[in-house]
């Protein structure tokens, strides 16, 4: 079912003892407050039981955000599927755009790692959007295209309605410029379309797809008013407790 989502990638920031008090902060906050979307999380790996435990009976769902395509063994350094859903995690952000720009990640990686979530039973969010560059030169339709298209190639129509789209153009990410709601409302509208093709309208109609790249309180309402656009994937506005719960309020 197509639902309203808040998430926050914590990426690489926080101390355990500051994730923690962060955690309680949110806990504390979705205890006190009844809000119109789901709210996932996805802090480091290390924190992940820790925060799966904090947020326990609060509805808050914890994410990991990357996971290995292989299924266990000789794999240093990496995590998978297995492990953080012994832990509890409801899935993983798949591809985001720093896993492509600084480890080489590419849609063929995504599409394995969808795979190996889904079949766990696990909720991939996968992640995609264009550069810069490839905005400037009117290439983002094509280039959001081809990466769903691969990431998504190997699926059956029902795997893809379990999946969560984050769209998130690279020139949005962490520089404090937003897309115009009418440029991501743009974009969603062509990715539900290109899934409506594929895979019939009924299941485009259920994914949540969801925009990720500069999103704060003052823009997110605008933002998340869209016909296309399910919610958001927040970076640093998901570090701080006024500004995380007040995009969460952009659904109110
Ligand atoms: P910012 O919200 O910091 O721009 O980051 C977006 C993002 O990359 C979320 O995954």
């Amino acid at each position: 079912m197509r639902k309203n989502i808040v998430a926050g990638n914590w990426k690489m920031n926080k101390t355990f003892p500051e994730a923690e008090i962060l955690m309680n902060g949110l806990s504390e906050y979705k205890k006190r407050n009844s809000t119109n979307c789901e709210i996932y999380i996805a802090p480091p790996s290390l924190y992940l039981e820790t925060a799966k435990k904090i947020f326990q009976n609060t509805g808050i769902e914890v994410f990991a955000q990357d996971i290995s395509e292989h299924i266990f063994g000789a794999y240093t350094g990496e995590i998978s599927v297995e492990m953080i859903k012994s832990v509890g995690c409801s899935g993983s952000l798949v591809a985001h755009s720093e896993r492509r720009q600084y480890h080489g990640e590419t849609d063929r990686h995504a599409n394995r790692k969808i795979k190996t979530l889904l079949d766990a039973g696990l909720t991939p969010i996968y992640c995609n959007g264009e550069t810069l560059e490839q905005r400037k030169s009117g290439k983002h339709f094509d280039v959001v295209k081809n990466q769903t298209e691969t990431a998504l190639s190997t699926l059956s129509p029902e795997e893809v309605a379990k999946i969560i789209i984050a769209y998130e153009p690279v020139w949005a990410i962490g520089t404090g410029e937003t897309a115009t709601p009418e440029q991501a409302q743009e974009i969603h509208a062509f990715i539900r379309n290109l899934i409506a093709e594929k895979y019939g309208k009924n299941i485009a109609d259920e994914i949540s797809i969801l925009y990720g790249g500069s999103v704060k309180p003052e823009n997110a309402k605008e933002i998340f008013s869209q016909p296309d656009i399910d919610g958001g994937l927040i970076g640093g506005a998901s570090l701080k407790i006024e500004d995380f719960s007040g995009i969460i309020e952009g659904f109110n």
